[in-house]
């Protein structure tokens, strides 16, 4: 069927604006979409934690508080205001990390899970005679050895004979919480939620090493550590221009991998066994807030939820079938699959430097790496040693890539 000549011109005359238009509208996207990634606010946006939610999860805290169902010793001053909330920091899928500020300082509160329900008691709930359920505490000494053992099962044989655990792990006074056994149980309910998170063992028991965030208190399932952020130079897409700008010259980033190598050597050599971390990427490590990290970064380690000792890396490495190595992968950890038996070997392959360099100081995912740009009087060393220091491994080389790797950055800086 023909068209009248007017129906034509007119479908052309349409169907031309119609494309017009949906060409501008897709420009003015890319634009807001470009200028959004830019100012970091798209980061911002995919946040999703919000305040009212996160004052939500402090009401239902003060609310077991002043039901006495747990303690401790930063209850007091969360529920009355004294710890003052500021901002939520935790990705939708991680746990609950919020900025607050305490006596003029700010701090981190932390916990993997919001709601007493989601831990398993430290009570068992038993029917009494006239048949009413009743909570069943443990004894003293046998909740002790459940917090030794708990800690034990993370922290493996590093445990000293004779530490005093719960002491070693409560903020309060354990002999002087006895006396009263409504408060003595609130207290072991909220110990119990504690030893029930790797993180805040891993943390508390560490917590006096440069390396690791201390741990300043503690309310029921949340505990609070020292604020080291990750900071204008390791997560530069959540700033604006200007503090990209700010978070350009080679000093900072310089001092920052030096700070960097530093914590690697800990890892290495300055805890009971050596430790070995699967999540290296930017977000999970913090600059000491008081530290001026121009001139001497301390880098502390803030996730440590995929930190562990030697000997258990090697039961999480040694798990499942393979064809090739990769299939043993632990997130950033690698495997190696024994091509005999088909099954991941017990052992790790790759080292805590190698996958700094391939993960922080190299570009990686879009991320620009920290130690981009280099001045000309280290560049053509530089590249050549962090190529090596992505492929080094477990060898013996390792040493030797690190010391030249700190000579060039101190060289840069003098
Ligand atoms: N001690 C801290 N000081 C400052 N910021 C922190 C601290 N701990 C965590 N954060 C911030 O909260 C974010 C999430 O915390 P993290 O422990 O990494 O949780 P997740 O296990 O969800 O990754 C971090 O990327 C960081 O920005
Ligand atoms: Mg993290």
């Amino acid at each position: 069927m023909l068209f009248p000549v007017t129906d034509l011109l007119y479908f052309i005359i349409v169907s031309r604006w119609k494309s017009t238009l949906l060409k501008a509208c897709l420009i003015l996207v890319a634009i807001c979409l470009a200028y959004a990634a830019f100012t970091g606010r798209l980061m911002q946006l995919s946040q999703s934690c919000t305040h009212k939610q996160s004052k939500v999860t402090i009401g239902k805290l003060c609310d077991l508080y002043k039901s006495k169902i747990i303690n401790g010793n930063l209850c007091n001053d969360i529920c009355s205001g004294n710890i003052e909330y500021i901002d939520c920091l935790h990705s939708p899928r991680g746990k609950v990390v919020l900025l607050a500020q305490w006596k003029n300082q700010k701090i981190v509160l932390k916990t993997k899970h919001p709601s007493v329900d989601a831990y398993a008691p430290v009570y068992s709930v038993m029917e009494n005679l006239e048949g009413i359920a009743e909570k069943m505490y443990p004894e003293d000494v046998i909740f002790k050895s459940l917090v030794e053992s708990q800690a034990q099962t993370y922290l493996g044989t590093i445990i000293k004979e004779g530490d005093d655990v719960v002491d070693r792990f409560w903020f309060g006074n354990w002999s002087k919480d006895r006396l009263n056994t409504l408060s003595f149980h609130a207290s072991m309910n909220s110990l119990w939620m504690l030893m029930s998170q790797d993180e805040y063992i891993f943390l508390k028991y560490h917590d006096t090493h440069p390396n690791v965030p201390q741990v300043l208190g503690a309310c029921g399932y949340f505990y609070a550590v020292e604020y080291s952020p990750p900071g204008v130079i390791f997560e530069p897409e959540f700033l604006n221009i200007g503090q990209q700008l700010q978070s350009a010259p080679w000093q900072g980033r310089a001092n920052i991998a030096l700070g960097l190598l530093k914590l690697i050597t800990a890892f290495d050599k300055s805890f009971p066994q050596k430790l070995y971390h699967c999540d290296v990427k930017e977000g999970n490590f913090g600059l000491q807030s008081n530290t001026e990290w121009a001139t001497d970064a301390v880098v502390k380690v803030i996730d440590v939820d995929m930190v562990f000792y030697e000997n258990k890396i090697g039961e999480i490495m040694g798990q499942g079938e393979c064809v090739r190595d990769s299939d043993c992968d632990f997130f950033h950890c690698r495997g190696r699959c024994n091509q005999e038996t088909r099954m991941c070997s017990p052992e790790i392959i790759s080292s805590n430097l190698q996958v700094f360099c391939s993960n922080l100081f190299l570009p990686r995912h879009g991320k620009p790496g920290l130690l981009r740009y280099p001045p000309s009087s280290i560049s053509k060393e530089l590249a050549i040693v962090l190529e090596k220091c992505t492929t080094v491994g477990q060898s013996p080389r390792q040493a030797d890539i690190q010391k030249e790797l700190k000579r060039l950055l101190i060289k840069s800086l003098e």
